[in-house]
């Protein structure tokens, strides 16, 4: 059975490379495909499995599950994609997608993850930007279509004349009319919004935040991959690891920079892991296959922020372990969803082997047989030359000579 495996990058990479080899365990094909390998009018893939692990050309049918990310939508692949949506199951369609102001917003009225919310607006004048401003003293403002942590500004107000512009590792100090003319140049016309800054910080004053990386497992059902720390050293606000900052162990880290209350937060982050892939799933009205949870903590240990619900999580930390997971959603999948049984190659092998045993055993019988046959052929042997040496012993006695004449005698009577 063939489970298409679709991204942007022409070589396959390493977390195909293990899904595959995963996934062939359990009689799966991965089909490593980008959206341009798919013929929509013969219907076909022109893609790569791993044969003796080597990637080999493989043409086949469209597979009736596309394991797909994000960034393969694009404007040049809309007619690929929508050829897609229509004609197979993929584990993302980009239908109904939630952006990130808009979870604030719809999260931020629900009581059950009200508290987790950050004030965010939508910024379309330097009006807007300076009146958040005298609000919040500080804020952070985002791309609508940010990514990976690019293009994220900080902006303090220290003075009624002077602020501080914070973006990657650079911080400046402007004016008012500067801001303005920094405002037109960066933000007019482009789509960002403003939130209020929040701190999430270690002691030595860098930004961090949690990513609560979840899958779907082997039963369609939400379980946490890897909790771990992204730290963004030296940066103004975000933690970005990309950009010069550091993974750390979600464990330790807690137990160093909160003490007794570790457990808890680990305890509330791992709830978080739970409550909110399901409320996405509700809010975009389909199933989801892996989520990235960017969420921070006040010093106090008692203050969450969710900063982000990332659908195409890096899997760099934990390639393994999302490989794992994969192979066995992909699985359930076919299962569950598309009433396709799978041959388990274990259960086959187990059958193959019973089959021998049995044959071996059979052979065992016959052995026997053939032995009691062996056994019968030389008794009959036996007797056959006992036989002819008594006819012999008789044809050369002299009764039997001597009855010779009378025996012709007889013919002619
Ligand atoms: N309102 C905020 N206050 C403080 N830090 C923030 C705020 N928003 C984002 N950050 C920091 O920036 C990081 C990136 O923000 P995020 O919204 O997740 O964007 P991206 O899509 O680029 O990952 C967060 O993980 C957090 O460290
Ligand atoms: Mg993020």
């Amino acid at each position: 059975m063939i489970i298409g495996y679709m991204r942007n990058l022409k070589k396959p990479d390493s977390l195909a490379r293990t899904t595959s080899l995963i996934a062939k365990s359990y009689g799966l094909e991965l089909l490593y495909m980008n959206p341009r390998d798919v013929d929509v009018k013969k219907k076909k893939v022109y893609g790569r499995v791993l044969v003796n692990n080597k990637w080999m050309d493989k043409e086949t049918d469209i597979p009736l599950f596309i394991d797909v990310v994000p960034y393969c939508f694009k404007k040049e692949t809309k007619e690929v994609m929508d050829f897609l949506r229509e004609t197979t199951l993929l584990s993302e369609d980009r239908k109904n997608v939630i952006t990130k102001e808009y979870l604030q917003e719809v999260l931020s009225k629900d009581e059950a993850f009200s508290h987790l919310m950050i004030p965010t607006h939508p910024m379309e004048t330097f009006e807007d930007l300076h009146h958040y401003l005298n609000q919040y003293q500080k804020v952070v403002l985002k791309p609508e279509s940010g990514l990976r942590g690019k293009n994220i500004y900080f902006i303090e107000m220290i003075e009624a004349d002077g602020f501080q512009i914070g973006f990657n590792t650079e911080k400046w100090k402007v004016s008012l009319n500067e801001l303005a003319s920094f405002f037109d140049a960066t933000f007019k016309g482009n789509q960002y919004f403003l939130q209020k800054y929040v701190v999430s910080r270690t002691p030595q004053g860098d930004p961090f935040d949690c990513r609560v990386h979840v899958e779907k497992n082997s039963r369609g059902r939400w379980a946490i991959a890897k909790i771990y720390v992204r730290i963004g050293i030296g940066q103004s606000v975000i933690s970005n690891v990309n950009q010069g900052g550091g993974v750390s162990d979600t464990r330790e880290f807690l137990k160093v920079n909160y003490g007794d209350k570790w457990q808890k937060i680990y305890q509330y982050l791992k709830k978080l892991g739970k409550i909110i892939p399901e409320k996405m799933e509700e809010l975009r009205g389909k199933d989801i296959m892996t989520l990235g949870l960017d969420v921070g903590i006040d010093q106090s240990g008692d203050q969450f922020y969710l900063f982000e619900v990332n659908d195409s999580p890096s899997s760099k930390a934990l390639k393994s372990d999302v490989a794992y997971f994969r192979s066995n959603y992909y699985l359930y999948v076919l299962k569950e969803k598309l009433n396709i049984h799978v041959k388990d190659p274990m259960k086959e092998i187990e059958l193959l082997t019973d089959q021998i045993s049995q044959l071996e055993k059979m052979g065992g019988e016959k052995d026997k047989v053939i032995a009691g046959m062996k056994k019968q052929m030389v008794q009959k042997e036996k007797e056959i030359t006992s036989k002819e040496k008594r006819l012999n012993d008789i044809l050369n006695s002299s009764s039997w000579k001597l009855t010779g004449i009378l025996r012709k005698a007889k013919k002619y009577l």
